[in-house]
């Protein structure tokens, strides 16, 4: 391996920081040497409750269950917003940017809590009532905030589905957690183009007949269909709502929203999260590793859509009173300057983005970075795949110009909140390693027999020890939450992710070491992806792998057999792409697709995918192909393949 830079914490970090080196080890120590106390201490510190809790954490690692903060009582939105009025109502909480750069505006604390009553009275004004489910399909519009936070003032459970999957994609995730509320925009608006998002979903809604309340947000004045009795306009329906609401008293366990995420195998899954604990772990990494500090300007461009947009977008800003920047638009419109310009635009001092977003903008060029200045931003953070080295040194150098820290922070929809990542004042850095445990948690690396490997060496990462935003279950499969997370290593939570732990105890993920593909940050099963293929009627079998994109981090590589008598075509690879632009989103396209007259499969006719991944990232040694059926069909996989 070549030589590891490491950069040490910046003086004025390390004495300016919330937590400096020896405060990281002796909490870390005290968080798991004596978590129910380190805990509380944290839930009186971050958190308002309406009722203490009478018993700090309780957990099963062979049910699959965890509860925190026991008949604790609170509500995340009075956490989130009443309780800064009196001290910040007139401080911006949302500072919105739109994808046009002449569109922007700000939202007061004030105003977001009049907002968000309003809607929340509308919302119980359609019947809509504690526990019911609420989609939300929808751009990064403020309304996106207002409806997140409006379903958890009346104790709504939303579960948000990002704008770029299809109507069939929506249609599967409002039924499968019985949403009977919808809100939604005529149109998203991002790159200059508008995505038909009311249309979207009312092609969704023609197979979900429970639900019977559309809210429409009017973000361009599209032509829309309409549906009376079910559709309402939003800015209709709040212009007349009071904006007095009283919170929902919430049980520390009573869930908060349900977000679906791709596994190995199947549909995708509803992890499901409860209030306390969530919002807990979430306003404190938020604190810790962004090192926020009273009057920082923060940006998140994660999309709502996404956990990264729930918990760091949204809420673990809103908890601690900050100002958080909402973007509508995209990194390279108009031009790939655009991060940087609004950075100078708003004053941004914390900027945390993904490793696919930094390594397109450092492909065209420092001179979109060098024009801006950038001079606000202190702190810069990564998220969602791995950083190889190479991008973050650049981001270091030329975005942070050598003087901002960037916290590449690991975690999961499913962790809720940072799990393993830098503290900007306690942690030197390496480029590419997620570094440390954050507080409480309790991360072992197990063989593939689910032994325990100390000091420095690599396996599958696992968790030991429940944490307060841990998923709560998968939404109405419990079971399937034991199966995906609980049964592999028997007594752990398995993150599906393997990693290496260095001499230093430092963690670098080396990514998936399942069936789950991570394409410019976004999760996708290769399932989902085989599935949407050989719903064509010429497609007899497909195998979907992931393979090394210098962009995307991986690029989606299908290997396709047509039923006997079809013959490829230009036509028929569009109309491929097309069933997975249909049945998932633009994010599912494959890059690539290989014709392939046969798989490698064993003689019990098990496709060999390891196979498949080397052929895709045009790795030759392919090992014993000893086991195949057929072993001449491998020659033709290499003969033909797509990546050279
Ligand atoms: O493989 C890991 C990768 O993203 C997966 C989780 O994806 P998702 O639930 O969509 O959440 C993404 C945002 C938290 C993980 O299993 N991943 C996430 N962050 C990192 C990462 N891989 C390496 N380094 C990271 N910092």
């Amino acid at each position: 391996m070549s030589e590891v830079h490491v950069y040490p914490v910046p003086a004025e970090f390390a004495s300016n920081a919330h937590i400096n080196e020896q405060q990281y080890h002796a909490m870390y120590q005290q968080s798991v040497e004596n978590p129910d106390q380190f805990w509380a201490e944290q839930a009186e510190q971050f958190l308002s409750w309406d009722q203490r809790w009478s018993k700090v954490s309780e957990y099963d690692f062979i049910k699959g269950e965890a509860a925190w903060f026991i008949d604790g009582k609170l509500n995340l939105t009075y956490n989130c917003i009443d309780r800064h009025l009196e001290t910040r109502g007139d401080q911006t909480a949302i500072i919105w940017e739109g994808d046009d750069p002449a569109d922007a505006k700000t939202i007061s604390y004030r105003e977001l809590h009049q907002q968000v009553c309003k809607l929340a009275n509308v919302l119980k004004q359609r019947g809509v009532k504690k526990g019911d489910r609420v989609c939300i399909y929808i751009p990064m519009v403020v309304e996106a905030a207002y409806a997140m936070l409006a379903c958890a003032r009346i104790g709504a459970i939303h579960s948000v589905v990002f704008g770029g999957f299809s109507p069939e994609a929506l249609k599967d995730r409002i039924l499968n957690s019985d949403c009977q509320t919808l809100i939604t925009a005529d149109e998203g608006v991002r790159g200059g183009k508008s995505v038909p998002l009311k249309a979207n979903a009312d092609l969704a809604l023609e197979s979900c007949p429970n639900v019977h309340t559309v809210v429409t947000v009017q973000r361009t004045g599209g032509d829309i269909a309409w549906t009376e009795g079910r559709d309402i306009w939003y800015h209709e329906a709040v212009a007349e709502a009071s904006d007095q609401c009283e919170p929902e008293l919430m049980d520390a366990e009573d869930p908060l929203f349900i977000l679906y995420t791709s596994g190995s195998t199947g549909q995708p899954k509803g992890v499901l999260h409860s209030t306390a604990g969530y919002l807990l772990q979430a306003a404190m990494t938020f604190k810790y590793t962004f090192d926020y500090q009273e009057g920082d300007i923060y940006w998140c461009t994660a999309d709502v859509g996404w956990i990264t947009g729930h918990s760091y977008s949204l809420y673990g800003p809103l908890a601690n009173g900050a100002t958080t920047l909402l973007f509508e638009g995209v990194p390279t419109y108009p031009d790939a300057a655009r991060c940087w310009e609004i950075c100078d635009k708003h004053q941004v001092n914390i900027f945390y983005t993904a490793p696919t977003a930094i390594r397109a903008l450092m492909g065209v060029g420092d001179e979109f970075v060098t024009r801006t200045s950038r001079s606000s931003i202190k702190l810069l953070g990564t998220v969602g795949e791995p950083i190889n080295p190479e991008a973050w040194e650049w981001y270091h150098r030329v975005v942070g110009e050598a003087r901002c820290p960037i916290v590449d922070t690991w975690w999961q929809t499913e962790t809720g909140a940072h799990m393993l990542t830098p503290l900007p004042g306690a942690t030197a850095l390496k480029p590419g390693s997620a570094t440390r445990p954050f507080f409480g948690v309790q991360p072992i690396l197990l063989d593939n027999d689910g032994n325990e490997i100390t000091g420095a060496g690599e396996g599958n990462l696992a968790i030991k020890a429940s944490w307060p935003s841990q998923i709560r279950s998968v939404y109405g499969d419990h079971q399937r939450m034991i199966d995906t997370y609980f049964s592999t290593y028997k007594g752990y939570y398995f993150t599906g992710d393997g990693a290496r732990r260095d001499e230093d105890g430092y963690y670098w993920i080396t990514g998936r070491v399942d069936d789950v593909l991570n394409v410019s940050g976004h999760r996708m099963g290769t399932a989902e992806v085989e599935s949407a293929l050989v719903l064509h009627d010429d497609v007899a079998e497909a195998a979907v792998v992931g393979y090394p994109h210098d962009i995307k981090g991986q690029g989606i590589y299908a290997y396709v057999t047509l039923m006997a008598g079809h013959q490829p075509s230009d036509q028929l690879l569009a109309e491929l792409i097309q069933m997975c632009v249909q049945e998932i989103g633009p994010i599912a396209k494959p890059d690539l697709i290989q014709w392939a007259p046969g798989l490698p499969k064993t003689r019990s006719g098990k496709i060999m995918r390891r196979i498949l991944r080397k052929v895709a990232a045009n790795e030759l040694e392919l090992g014993d192909t000893s086991t195949l059926a057929d072993p001449s069909v491998v020659d033709q996989l290499i003969e033909n393949r797509l990546n050279k």
